[in-house]
């Protein structure tokens, strides 16, 4: 289930009040964030990006908006804020397609519209920000191969299918595992990108293979639930387990891996700061990049 901080969901709409009444006398330009969700520790990091860069910057005026990982409403979030006319749209669509339609006609309009992390179809935006995850998936697969020796069964716990990084990070993988004919994907289920759903998902795994060597999962929180899944079926240790994020902090995935329960996670940045910065950018009509590619890491115990 998605956790709902319903503080920040009024601080929120209080901050989003205020800005679109103190807008017209500061003479402030607007800038719309739609964010996919808040309920994922990793996104809640991105919108703190977000404010500690805005805060670098008096003339914008940032107002936000969560979709709560519903479509509809992300794209009823963009509608509202062309109604406030804003001035530059910045998005992480929860899924491709369905949020395709509404980003372009705020381009089409004239918007200057930033997309960040997942992707939407085709390219009516005028800055796509965000890390390769098919580099990433591919790198997550080497990687698993040296670990499994060439040889193992392996579940693959998938995020949001809409989501072009679940697409992206399964298709890089399995790229890079397509080499080793002994290495087996025995179990794909989709866990949408979430903790619990991956523990559920991960039982099933359990119990329908009598040997797994390594889970990858699409991010940390699922790798995570995949590892307290298995360990509460005393199974942690037949196998390891990979995710994506590397968030810092106490239940951040770095902490994840110095602790022993991931073998390692590839660096994700959010790309909140770079969104910020581009969107002054833009607003001064300065050129910018079509698209910003940021940087991965591989986070593992001894750091090799
Ligand atoms: C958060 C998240 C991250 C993941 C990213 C992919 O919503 O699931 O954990 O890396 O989205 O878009």
């Amino acid at each position: 289930m998605l956790r709902r901080s319903t503080g920040l969901a009024l601080l929120l709409v209080a901050a989003f009040g205020a800005a679109s009444c103190g807008r017209k006398e500061s003479g402030k330009k607007v800038i719309g964030f739609s964010q996919a969700n808040l309920g994922e520790p990793w996104r809640v990091a991105m919108n703190a990006q977000v404010a500690a860069r805005a805060a670098d910057y008096p003339d914008l005026e940032f107002v936000y908006a969560d979709a709560q990982q519903d479509n509809a409403k992300q794209v009823a979030d963009v509608e509202n804020f062309l109604r406030q006319k804003i001035d530059l749209l910045i998005i992480s669509p929860n899924e491709a397609k369905p949020l395709t339609p509404v980003v372009k006609r705020a381009f089409d309009a004239g918007v200057p519209v930033i997309v960040l992390d997942r992707e939407i179809e085709g390219d009516t935006y005028t800055t796509f920000i965000g890390a390769n995850n098919r580099e990433i998936g591919f790198a997550a697969g080497e990687y698993a191969a040296t670990l499994l020796k060439g040889k193992g069964n392996v579940v693959e716990i998938k995020g949001l299918p809409g989501s072009t990084p679940a697409r992206d990070r399964s298709d890089g993988f399995r790229e890079a595992i397509a080499k080793y004919p002994d290495i087996h994907i025995v179990h794909d289920p989709v866990a949408n990108w979430l903790r619990e759903e991956a523990m559920t998902q991960m039982e099933s795994a359990l119990a329908a293979n009598a040997h797994i060597d390594l889970v990858y999962a699409h991010n940390d929180p699922m790798a995570v639930g995949a590892y307290l899944a298995a360990k509460a079926k005393g199974r942690d240790k037949e196998m390891v387990f990979i995710g994506i994020d590397g968030l810092p902090g106490i239940d951040g995935g770095m902490q994840a891996v110095a602790d022993g329960k991931l073998a390692a996670t590839f660096v994700y940045p959010t790309g909140g700061k770079e969104a910020v910065e581009i969107a002054a950018k833009i607003l001064k009509k300065e050129p910018v990049p079509h698209r910003i590619t940021l940087a991965t890491e591989r986070i593992t115990p001894k750091m090799k």
